[in-house]
C-alpha cells in the first residue's frame, strides 16, 4: 500500500503570498508514490527542487496545485509521522545528546518517555555518549544523534535531505550501511535525497532522477539488486547499468537546462542529436527513443519506466538558454 502519494504537484514560490507575484514553477507536475517501508532515493542536480519536494511532504511548504496524501490524508501541516533529517545535524550545543534527542518530544508537550529516548540512543549506537554535548562528538556521531532525534518521534517516513553529504567518505559509507540495517529493522519508509548517483543506487529500492527548471521527475528506475547491499556490488554489471541510465538522464537534464539542444547534444556520448528535444518539441505521437533506450509509451526492455513527466515530454524551460547548471557528483559535469 502507498503511504505517500503525490499527484501533479506544482509549486511556485510567491503564489498566494501578500504582495508577491508567483514566480516560475520550482516543482512542476510531480507525481510519485511511496510504499509502506519502501526506500526511495531521489537524485538530481543542485537547485532542481529536491529539498522543496521533501519540504512539501514534510508540510513546511504548500503545493500551489496538486495533491499530497500521506497515509490516506491530505498533508496540510508538519506532523510527527513525517520527520526530516538534514545535511547538518542541527543539534543544540548547550544540550546533552539525551536532551537533544528528547527535544522533539518535549516540543510536543506532555511527558517525555525517557525510556524510549534511551532506547533510540542505543539503537543509533550512542549509549555511552548520552550525557555528552554534541560538540564532543564526531560528525558521524552527531548525525547518528540527529537520526535518534527523528526516530524517537516514531515516524512512518524519514525524509532525509542529503544527510551524509557533509561527511568524509569512510564515515559516509559507515552511515549508509548503518542506515540500511536500521531501516531493515524498523518499520519505516524512507525518502532519501542525494546528488550522489552511487549512494542513490546502493541504498534504494527505487530511484527517481529529477530534471530541473522546473523540477520534475525525469526518470524512474527500479533497483533490483539483492540486499544486503555491499560496496562490491558497485562493480557489478547490474549496478553499472543503472548508473549509466541515471547519468545519461542527468546529462540530458543538464544540457536541457543550459539550453543546449540538437547538434550540441549529439557531441556527447549517449545523447543523440535530436534526443533531448529542447524547448518542448512538439509530440509526434510516435514512440520516441531517448538516450537511455526508453520510449515515450512506457517501459523498455530493462524495466525502467518513463514517468510521463520526463525529459522528452513537455518540459518547458522559459529563459533557460545560456544558464549553467551546478555540477552533479558522479556526472561528467561534476567530475
Ligand atoms: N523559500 C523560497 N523562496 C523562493 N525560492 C526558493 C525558496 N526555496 C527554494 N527556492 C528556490 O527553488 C529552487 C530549488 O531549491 P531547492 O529545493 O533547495 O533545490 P535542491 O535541494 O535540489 O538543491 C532554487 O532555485 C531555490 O533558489
Ligand atoms: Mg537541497
Amino acid at each position: 500500500m502507498a503511504i505517500l502519494e503525490m499527484r501533479d504537484v506544482t509549486l511556485r514560490f510567491g503564489e498566494g503570498r501578500s504582495g508577491g507575484d508567483a514566480g516560475p514553477a520550482t516543482i512542476e507536475r510531480v507525481s510519485l508514490e511511496l510504499g509502506d517501508n519502501e526506500f526511495l532515493t531521489v537524485l538530481g542536480p543542485s537547485g532542481c527542487g529536491k529539498t522543496t519536494l521533501l519540504r512539501i511532504v514534510a508540510g513546511f511548504e504548500k503545493a500551489t496545485s496538486g495533491r499530497v496524501l500521506f497515509d490516506g490524508s491530505e498533508v496540510k501541516a508538519p506532523g510527527s509521522e513525517r520527520v526530516m533529517v538534514f545535511q547538518q545535524p542541527w543539534l543544540y550545543p548547550w544540550l546533552s545528546v539525551r536532551k537533544n534527542v528528547a527535544f522533539g518530544l518535549e516540543l510536543q508537550g506532555g511527558r517525555v518517555d525517557w525510556k524510549r529516548v534511551d532506547e533510540m540512543i542505543d539503537v543509533v549506537g550512542l549509549s555511552g555518549f548520552s550525557s555528552y554535548p554534541p560538540y564532543r562528538l564526531s560528525g558521524g556521531m552527531q548525525q547518528r544523534a540527529a537520526l535518534a532525534r527523528a526516530l524517537v518521534m516514531s515516524p512512518k517516513i524519514l525524509l532525509m535531505d542529503e544527510p551524509f553529504g557533509a561527511l568524509d567518505a569512510q564515515t559516509r559509507q559507515d552511515l549508509q550501511e548503518f542506515l540500511l540495517s536500521l531501516w531493515e529493522r524498523l518499520q519505516v519508509a524512507v525518502m532519501f535525497i542525494t546528488h550522489d548517483v552511487e549512494e542513490a543506487i546502493l541504498l534504494g529500492d527505487r530511484m527517481l532522477v529529477m530534471g530541473t527548471r522546473p523540477g520534475c521527475i525525469a526518470l524512474e528506475l527500479p533497483i533490483e539488486l539483492p540486499r544486503p547491499r555491499t560496496e562490491q556490488m558497485m562493480l557489478e554489471p547490474a549496478f553499472l547499468e543503472i548508473r549509466r541510465q541515471a547519468l545519461d538522464t542527468l546529462r540530458e537534464v543538464a544540457l536541457r537546462a543550459a539550453g543546449i539542444t540538437g547538434t550540441g547534444a549529439g557531441d556527447l556520448p549517449g545523447v543523440p542529436a535530436d534526443g533531448i528535444g529542447g524547448g518542448g518539441a512538439p509530440e509526434t505521437g510516435q514512440a520516441q527513443q531517448n538516450s537511455t533506450g526508453q520510449n515515450s509509451t512506457g517501459q523498455n526492455s530493462t524495466g525502467q519506466k518513463s514517468t510521463g513527466q520526463g525529459v522528452n515530454e513537455d518540459v518547458r524551460l522559459p529563459g533557460a538558454a545560456g544558464q549553467a547548471t551546478e555540477p552533479v557528483a558522479g556526472s561528467p559535469r561534476g567530475a
